[in-house]
């Protein structure tokens, strides 16, 4: 595996295997590395002949007071799960070298409408910050293939949108959340769980099983149950954020002859926000 801090360096890296008539998957992260990322590792060596993984953590798409300073880091780890895989690259840039003229006066790639509500409602400018740096990841990576997890299920269809939006000729693949045995989907932010909030955090997931069942019985009962389930969580402490039924595809809200569902919640437990997602096919 070879390591890359420039862009420079990468843009050659890449030209060469492309001449040598390679495929190229790039799984971004930023670090911290468990299994979600590499399940998306392992699905990025089956599609291309060249797996590269970024590491970096992106500043911009944090906002005032969120956890860019704390966002947890462990580089060397990550570069021994990394070499266990077998990856070709790890594309480890420093900010300069992914924002020359700093993150004052930038340019910001917008996503409008889709990143303006759920986590884009509650983070302003979140989104904005993840497709402009994932814009600049596919520009010096150029790959054919970048992997992410739908456990951000927005931030998924919000990067397929700009991919489309702007030409860029990546197919942007989505799979599944990867979670523990007891139902918590994986997250770096797990890290910031105490060993009780640990144990009631399992309680997302099966609010939105709960949730899910109730639709299958018919739509029009969620509302009712949604209250319902955010008092349950809140009992237990939690934050609700949001609780949200929409329409798979874009996230608008469902007509009356949906059949393609997500519900997306986001709560904080203690120092932690933690979002998840269930789909539905009716
Ligand atoms: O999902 C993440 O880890 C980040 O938002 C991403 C896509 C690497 C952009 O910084």
């Amino acid at each position: 595996m070879e390591s890359i801090e420039e862009v420079i360096k990468l843009n050659r890296v890449v030209s060469e295997w492309k001449a040598n008539n390679n495929t190229i998957a790039l799984v971004p992260t930023m670090g911290s590395l468990h299994s979600g990322h590499i399940y998306l590792i392992k699905e990025a060596k089956k599609l291309a002949s060249k797996t590269v993984v970024s590491i970096f953590v992106n500043p911009i798409q944090f906002g005032k007071g969120e956890d860019y300073q704390s966002y947890p880091s462990s580089i060397e780890l990550d570069k021994k799960k990394l070499e266990k895989e077998e990856v070709d690259i790890v594309f480890a840039p420093d900010l300069k070298q992914l924002y020359p003229m700093g993150t004052d006066t930038d340019t910001r790639i917008t996503v409008p409408q889709i990143s303006e509500i759920l986590c884009g409602q509650h983070r302003p400018g979140h989104f904005s910050g993840v497709a402009t740096v994932v814009a600049k990841l596919l520009l010096t990576c150029k790959p054919g293939f970048a992997l992410f997890g739908k456990k951000d299920y927005q931030q998924y269809l919000v990067i397929k949108r700009m991919v489309s939006d702007l030409l860029i000729p990546t197919s942007i693949i989505g799979l599944p959340t990867q979670r523990e045995k007891d139902g918590l989907a994986l997250s770096s932010r797990n890290k910031y769980l105490s060993e009780v909030e640990r144990k009631i955090a399992p309680k997302i997931y099966l609010s939105l099983q709960k949730a899910s069942e109730i639709i299958c019985a018919g739509v029009s009962n969620f509302n009712n149950a949604k209250k319902a389930l955010i008092v349950e969580l809140e009992a237990y402490g939690m934050k609700v954020e949001y609780f949200e039924l929409r329409r798979a595809a874009d996230l608008a809200l469902p007509t009356d002859d949906e059949k393609s569902f997500v519900i997306l919640i986001a709560v904080w437990l203690g120092k932690a926000r933690l979002i998840d997602n269930i789909i539905i096919e009716l």
